[in-house]
């Protein structure tokens, strides 16, 4: 495997290369978020011009502050950013001006609030996301790229998750993220529009929000660990997934806005590292990283609650058509990725340098 991902992940730096030399406009939706400021990043560093989208639903302008600072004063002269809301079609219609790609990452993430309030969810993930689809085909860029979801795979069994397969959505998220393929696959054949769905595993890494009632498994847990507070795990810790650093997501996302291999475009592709890893093993794996350097770990345990409703049990992803089509070779495993991002949560959650 190690292998394979080494002679392939030539696709990516020539797709560096190439952006280095061909300036192209971007438009990044959720630019405030987890996901998308780290592509508004990657694209500045690669001297791309990048407009952002956001309504700070759950984005923060601290992560565009840091992306600021990381990315020095001239880079960031090529940002421009609309404060937006991708419910409103003149907001979708004026974002798109100008641009070549888009990639679509502006969503309510999290199945729990998409329980919670399902028209809130819709509101946002199909009416939003056909407002940007149509702006985007009403300005001729060149390609959609979008977010889409592992959750997809609703109840289907079969592992790993190969993209045709897939069960009954088992939330109203999971329902949107299916819909949104729909509309893209819908709009290729009836517009000639191009497309590319990106069906995100479970997505970690710096600029993800620890807090709040929907935070996700990894920044949440990590600072309860550091903050020695309670930790839950959701059902016997048993529940595994594919968790997949953001730089292969940032990868994923440029290659398939440039993918030009025949079959390629208006697919969908899983994007993470096709490995599983449980609650309990994640567990363990943060606190033998954390217990040098907080000893109060070394004795954390975890409660044991009941399952979450929605939540799939298992889940790891065949990333064979991504390795194939796009040239996708993960550059991080979760090892590697989580003391990434261990480091930047130690940082801006106790202000203290590793
Ligand atoms: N993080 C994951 O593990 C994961 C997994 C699968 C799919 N996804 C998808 O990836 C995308 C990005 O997720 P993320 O983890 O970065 O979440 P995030 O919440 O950090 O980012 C989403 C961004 O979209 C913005 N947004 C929400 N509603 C908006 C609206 N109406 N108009 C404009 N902006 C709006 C938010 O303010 C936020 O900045 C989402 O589409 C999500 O569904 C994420």
């Amino acid at each position: 495997m190690v292998e394979q991902w080494e002679s392939t992940v030539t696709k990516f730096n020539d797709i560096q290369h190439h952006l280095r030399e061909h300036r192209y406009h971007w438009l990044v939706t959720g630019a405030a978020g987890f996901i998308g400021s780290n592509l508004v990043e990657a694209l500045l560093k690669l001297d791309q011009r990048v407009t952002g989208l956001d309504n700070f639903a759950t984005g923060h302008q601290h992560n565009l502050d840091q992306v600021q600072a990381l990315v020095g004063a001239e880079a960031w002269q090529r940002f421009s950013f609309i404060d937006g809301d991708i419910r409103r079609q003149d907001d979708c219609a004026h974002a798109c001006a100008g641009v070549d790609f888009v990639l679509h990452q502006a969503a309510l993430g999290s199945v729990s609030r998409s329980i919670a309030d399902p028209i809130a969810t819709n509101e946002t993930n199909v009416t939003g996301f056909l407002n940007m689809l149509t702006a985007a085909r009403d300005a001729k860029v060149r390609r959609f790229v979008y977010a889409a979801s592992s959750s997809t795979y609703g109840d289907h069994p079969a592992l790993p998750k190969q993209e045709p397969v897939i069960g009954n959505p088992l939330s109203p998220y999971a329902v949107t993220k299916y819909v949104n393929e729909l509309y893209a696959n819908v709009f290729a054949r009836t517009y000639g529009s191009e497309s590319i769905g990106l069906r995100y595993f479970n997505v970690f890494g710096p600029r993800q929000d620890p807090h709040g009632a929907y935070a996700a498994v990894i920044p949440l847990w990590i600072a309860a660990l550091i903050g020695n507070a309670p930790l839950k795990i959701n059902g016997d810790g048993e529940t595994s997934r594919d968790f997949c650093f953001i730089d292969n997501v940032v990868q994923a996302n440029l290659l398939a806005a440039l993918a030009d291999q025949p079959g390629a475009v208006n697919e969908v592709y899983n994007v993470a590292v096709n490995a599983r890893t449980s609650l309990n093993q994640l567990h363990r794996m943060m606190c033998e990283l954390l217990q040098e350097r907080f000893p109060h770990v070394r004795t954390h345990q975890p409660e044991y609650v009941g399952f979450r409703a929605g939540d799939v049990r298992h889940s790891q992803a065949d990333i064979s058509k991504a390795a194939t089509l796009l040239g996708f070779a993960p550059t991080h495993r979760i090892d590697e990725g989580l003391r990434q991002a261990m480091d930047w949560y130690i940082h801006d959650l106790t202000g203290e340098n590793t």
